[in-house]
């Protein structure tokens, strides 16, 4: 029966991806001229967005300071989609290659290639410089694709993808948006739209044939992923790449009501997927609410 489901679900998704999907190669005009005086990112979901610091910026500072942080979530959205297509590839390594679900697999890791690829030719449209991971970090990361298989894969392929989803549908139709970034915004959103679907499936499909002991493992893993996301949104080097000192920006962010209204909001529809799921095990929420994620 969970066959059957499963790909039934993979060719809706398969049919979807035929119907809509897109090559930023051609479908972005690299070619257009940015547009002098607009954001790079809308201005309110900047962690800085109405704290004193801000409030003493110039409008040039403000865009300059919009362009860092996209320049920063394009960079942690490059590494993340990496890290999701290893796990995938690893996860049909010994799969059907007739089933349809392998064959969706395969056309989300696609999805993800041309994704990173826009990512990283939007960084160098708008004149930035990529953001590194820590070493540590990295170190720690790398390892991650072994480790994400079953629930854990599609856990945090939700929360990798969900929460920048909801953030992106609020700001691709932003006036004061650089068109550019409006328009990978709007690609992203399409495609990643069936990614999400798929996970969510993966999710409900895991926590109904999972093991016990893989759902608590998992459910309690998940707590690390409210102050890991915490930390890619908000560190020094952004603000200090706008020409700020980074480490009073830093700490008037993490205290900004404001910031927390947009991660709580931004983390709003995962949140109530993952109780409904009942997927939270152990202190996972209240790591996520201490991240400043859940109110
Ligand atoms: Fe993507
Ligand atoms: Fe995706």
């Amino acid at each position: 029966m969970t066959d059957i489901e499963r790909e039934l679900t993979a060719e809706r998704l398969l049919n979807g991806s035929v119907r809509r999907s897109y090559d930023s190669s051609v479908d972005i005009d690299w070619d257009a001229p940015l547009v002098p005086g607009k954001y790079f990112l809308p201005p309110e979901i900047s962690p800085l967005y109405g704290t004193p610091m801000w409030n003493a910026l110039t409008p040039t500072q403000r865009i300059e300071l919009s362009r860092q942080e996209l320049a920063n979530l394009l960079s942690v959205g490059h590494w993340f989609e990496n890290i999701l297509n290893q796990a995938l590839l690893r996860m049909i390594f010994a799969a059907d290659p007739t089933s349809k679900y392998t064959h969706y697999a395969l056309t989300e890791i696609g999805d993800e290639c041309r994704h990173m690829l826009m990512f990283g030719r939007l960084i160098e449209k708008i004149g930035a410089r990529p953001f590194r991971q820590h070493p540590v970090q990295l170190a720690f990361t790398k390892l991650a694709p072994l480790r994400m298989h079953g629930l854990q894969l599609w856990v945090w392929a939700l929360i990798g993808e969900e929460i920048f989803d909801v953030w992106q549908r609020r700001m691709m139709d932003e006036d004061g948006l650089q068109p550019v970034v409006r328009r990978m915004m709007r690609i992203h959103v399409v495609e990643e739209a069936r990614h999400i679907q798929w996970a969510r499936d993966g999710v409900a499909r895991r926590m109904r044939h999972a093991s016990r002991l893989e759902r608590e493992l998992v459910g309690r893993a998940i707590g690390i992923g409210g102050p890991f996301m915490r930390d890619q949104l908000v560190h020094p080097g952004i603000y200090r790449r706008a020409g700020l000192d980074g480490d009073e920006a830093y700490r008037q962010a993490m205290a900004n009501p404001h910031h927390k209204r947009v991660k709580v909001e931004g983390f709003d529809r995962l949140r109530r997927f993952l109780e409904d799921q009942d997927v939270f095990r152990g202190k996972a929420r209240e790591r996520w609410r201490a991240a400043g994620f859940i109110e």
